[in-house]
């Protein structure tokens, strides 16, 4: 790593992810490759950006005690659009119509962004650090734009904090404010109002010269490996439908997902890897596991919703964010990962108390 700012706060991350065996943040870091989300892929690629949205992954199956575990390519695995629905509900419950408005949002940009002066104007708006110019640059900011919302449905902590950006307590609330339009405003009125919601992610500090849609989050860390393990081992479906979400409709595409693993890697996924490996669902022989959600987390959409027996726990958080459990205490927890925690040490205590006193020795050769 590169010394500096940026990667301090990388640091820092990853030391609170192996301390709390926090292992699923790295994906969140991880999908900030603008190899992926700027570039589509291959540095030199002159195709459009493959959406966000299909190369999401988790590493559930590879950390058995992160929260999410059930995706996988079979549909009746999780629904593909499920993640971005619950990415859409927690910007509609925090503001009168902001997802509403969001969702109009993208028309908006296609429509302004029509013309030279329009690319223009919405550069300017959005004070990016360098000018849109071509349909492709509009492609661009629309996944970065995309990323921004979800990133922040993960890191919706109650309390200030600096995960991803700095960021103020409940920040969507905070971008919401920004977008409580009613039906009646101009496209150039709704996007002022999406500028200045983007800026409560990017610029809460003030100290943000300009806008860079290279980047959603303050670093990066380990992305070539871990996107090697998800085309190797895990393959996620996501799509938006743009009704019961608040993005543009996109079907997941496996085949260009692969094609994308190939082109980088050259290796192909294997769409029930997962499934066929770790059981998918069926999931009863494992043992000593505690799979916790936050209800604001979209990567909850693909966790363990119920107790599958009583060594596989399952963990509502309603007012968590992601992995808020794994967080340091604040005083501005809510009682539901107050309560989690408690749970998840006395399973602790109950695991290590029962388990064999003696180490077990390695088996003679
Ligand atoms: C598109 O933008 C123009 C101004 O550039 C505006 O007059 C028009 O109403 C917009 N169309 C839509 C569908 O919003
Ligand atoms: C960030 O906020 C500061 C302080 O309000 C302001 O001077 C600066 O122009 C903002 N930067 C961007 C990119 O909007
Ligand atoms: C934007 O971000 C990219 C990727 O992190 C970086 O290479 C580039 O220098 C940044 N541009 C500016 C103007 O900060
Ligand atoms: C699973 O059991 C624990 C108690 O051992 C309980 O706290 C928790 O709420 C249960 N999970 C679900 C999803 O019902």
């Amino acid at each position: 790593m590169k010394p500096g700012g940026r990667n301090e706060v990388l640091d820092r991350a990853a030391a609170v992810c192996i301390l709390t065996l926090c292992f699923g943040c790295l994906h969140v870091i991880a999908l900030k490759s603008q190899l992926f989300t700027r570039l589509g892929g291959l540095p030199s690629s002159t195709e459009f950006p493959i959406n966000y949205k299909t190369l999401y992954f988790d590493q559930k199956f590879l950390e058995p005690w992160q929260p999410q575990h059930q995706y996988g390519s079979s549909p009746d695995m999780v629904p593909c659009g499920d993640f971005y629905k619950i990415v859409t509900q927690d910007f509609a419950r925090s503001g009168h119509n902001c997802d509403a408005n969001i969702r109009k949002s993208w028309k908006a940009i296609n429509n302004v962004t029509s013309t030279a002066s329009g690319l223009q104007w919405l550069s300017e708006e959005f004070s990016l650090c360098a000018p849109l110019k071509s349909a492709m640059d509009v492609a661009i900011f629309k996944n970065w734009l995309q990323e921004t919302w979800v990133n922040l449905a993960m890191v919706d902590y109650p309390y200030e904090a600096n995960f991803l950006q700095p960021l103020p307590p409940w920040p969507i609330q905070v971008v919401c404010k920004y977008l409580g339009f009613d039906s009646t405003v101009s496209d150039y009125q709704l996007l002022h109002g999406v500028s200045q919601a983007a800026k409560v992610y990017y610029n809460y500090t003030g100290s943000s010269s300009c806008l860079n849609i290279s980047q959603t989050a303050t670093g990066s860390l380990g992305l070539l490996g871990w996107f090697y393990q998800a085309c190797t081992e895990m393959v996620m479906p996501m799509c938006t439908d743009g009704v019961q979400d608040m993005f543009e409709p996109e079907e997941w595409n496996f085949q260009a997902f692969s094609d994308e693993c190939n082109a980088i890697f050259g290796v192909r996924p294997r769409a029930d890897w997962a499934g066929i490996v770790y059981g998918g669902k069926d999931i009863i022989a494992h043992s000593n596991i505690i799979f916790s959600n936050g209800g604001l987390d979209p990567w909850s959409a693909g966790g363990v919703t119920y107790n599958i027996t009583d060594s596989l726990i399952s963990i509502m958080i309603p007012d968590g964010a992601h992995h808020l459990d794994l967080r340091y205490s604040n005083d501005n927890d809510p009682p539901s990962v107050r309560a989690a925690r408690a749970v998840e040490v006395k399973y602790f205590r109950e695991w290590i108390n029962h388990a064999p006193k003696t180490p077990r020795t390695a088996p003679t050769p």
